[in-house]
């Protein structure tokens, strides 16, 4: 294991309000482990192979009484990861209401998909506490606590006042979400307080330098005597840096990955299925931010104004379930299954089918082979932090060259060279077609070339780098060079 820096002599906490791993109950009664999705997860677990963190969070269960220290012996000496146990209504609440139908949608600048109800707020309010009353007993002089994202934003306030009397101990909180510009931020219920909460961190990190001018903006407006300047921003007395960190991926992994014989065996059928056809991929939550109906619809547009592709190019729409209790989703799982019935059935023939929708979950493998047999990948988001599939596509295309699409209002699009990916509006159906009609007919010397800008990036600001950037200016506190 590296270490963050040969003078740290403390622990790294990570805190997020998922372990990476989720427990079900199957009819019998058993439990059933599984990989946890999502970016931040990704994103970690690249990290836990560089560095040594003990890692808090829900396991996505109310786990009985007696089965508590199973889930808890199961994660400590897989993961390394502690359990927060919360009871179903309060985590329904905190997780289904309060994060994912308010916070959510308006990280998003999506009100309309909002919802509400009193009680999320006050639930929001009592997980972030319980957190930190599992937390605390945990921490000594000189660790760091990093806690993540969206569910936890009263946590490094909380934990900042409970652990007062802890020498040199470091707090720092990472965004995985964009960060809105002020007339959404200001919508929410207790702005104020989660302004003061991420101040009081040592560092605060988002995707982009964008967004962390977006927080400051916001901080600006609901509480006074916030600085001017980033360079020297201080709240309380304390000095705070806040910047943007992208996040990466292990693109060697994914390299490797693709010599396994499991990944070999994929392509072989995947490319036995889809002789002769092109492929374009889209993996995706199904989630609203992600623009899937708007990239059906752009693909209908594609085979309607060039019929000359019919039958020579499919489409595989892989739609990871997710959040599945949320009324937003439901809403949108039944617009895109109605979208892709549309579709195949005004393109169809009796030999081909040009959207294969696949609701489930899928194993790596298969994942990687996918990625691995696909001509063009579309990243077609109206909203989104980062999008590590974009990355994770390119570290699978060393062969084939793909084309990546990829929409402006992703966060990928920052880091990203423009001229490596084919740039698309999802909002503009008639020309997201012309996109993919380029795309599908880019030439291998273009191909490659974009290829290899792309690369540069993605092989160099891997999840390790991004971990150790922050951690490092925690440590230092010295702001990090762009
Ligand atoms: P988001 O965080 O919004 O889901 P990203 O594109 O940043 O979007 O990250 C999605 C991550 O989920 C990727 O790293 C991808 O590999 C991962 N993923 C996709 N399918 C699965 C799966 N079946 N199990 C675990 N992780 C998955
Ligand atoms: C995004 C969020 C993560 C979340 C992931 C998956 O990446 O930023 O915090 O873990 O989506 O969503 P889920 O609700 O299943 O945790």
């Amino acid at each position: 294991m590296d270490s963050v820096d040969p003078d740290f002599e403390g622990r790294v906490l990570v805190v997020a309000n998922r372990v990476p791993i989720s427990i079900k109950t199957t009819q019998e009664g058993e439990f059933e482990y599984s990989m946890s999705s999502g970016g931040l997860v990704s994103g970690l677990k690249g990290l836990a192979k560089a560095i040594d963190f003990k890692w808090f969070g829900w396991p996505g269960i109310d786990v009985h009484r007696n089965d508590k220290d199973k889930v808890r012996r199961h994660l400590q000496d897989n993961f390394n990861a502690v359990p927060i146990f919360l009871s179903e209504t309060l985590a329904e609440m905190h997780y289904n209401g309060f994060s994912n139908s308010i916070l959510w949608p308006l990280l998003h600048r999506m009100p309309d998909q909002a919802g509400s109800d009193e009680r999320w707020s006050k639930a929001y309010q009592e997980v972030n506490e319980i957190f930190a009353d599992n937390i605390v007993p945990y921490v000594e002089d000189n660790d760091m606590i990093w806690v993540h994202d969206y569910h936890l934003l009263l946590l490094p306030g909380i934990l900042r006042e409970r652990l007062s009397k802890k020498k040199n101990l470091k707090i720092g909180f990472f965004l995985h979400t964009p960060f809105p510009t002020e007339d959404y931020f200001t919508i929410l219920p207790f702005r104020e307080q989660i302004c003061r909460s991420l101040l009081l961190c040592d560092v605060v990190g988002f995707h982009t330098n964008q967004y962390a001018k977006d927080f400051l903006e916001s901080a600006r407006i609901v509480l006074k005597g916030v600085s001017k300047s980033p360079s020297d921003l201080h709240w309380n007395r304390r000095k705070v840096i806040v910047h943007g960190f992208p996040l990466g991926i292990e693109a060697d992994e994914w390299k490797q990955k693709l010599e396994t014989d499991a990944v070999k065996q994929e392509l072989a059928n995947l490319r036995e299925e889809f002789d002769d056809q092109k492929i374009i991929l889209g993996v995706d939550r199904l989630d609203y931010i992600k623009g899937i109906p708007q990239k059906l619809r752009a693909y209908d547009r594609f085979l309607t104004d060039h019929p000359e592709w019919v039958g020579k190019v499919v489409m595989i729409q892989l739609a990871i379930p997710t959040r599945e209790d949320v009324d937003a989703y439901r809403r949108l799982r039944e617009e895109v299954e109605l979208l892709v019935g549309r579709i195949n059935g005004k393109h169809a023939t009796f030999k081909h089918t040009p959207i294969h929708y696949l609701h489930r979950s899928v194993k790596p493998e298969q994942l990687c082979a996918l990625y691995a047999v696909s001509d063009v990948c579309i990243i077609s988001s109206i909203r989104d932090g980062l999008n590590l599939v974009s990355y994770e596509y390119a570290a699978c295309q060393e062969e084939r060259k793909g084309v990546l699409m990829m929409s402006t209002y992703a966060g990928a699009i920052k880091t990203l060279p423009p001229s490596s990916v084919i740039l698309l509006n999802p909002w503009d159906a008639p020309r997201f077609a012309e996109r993919i009609n380029q795309a599908l007919n880019m030439g291998i010397e273009e191909r490659a070339k974009r290829h290899k800008e792309m690369m540069h990036v993605v092989d160099t600001w891997t999840s390790v780098k991004w971990g150790k950037a922050f951690l490092q200016t925690m440590m230092k506190m010295e702001i990090p060079k762009d």
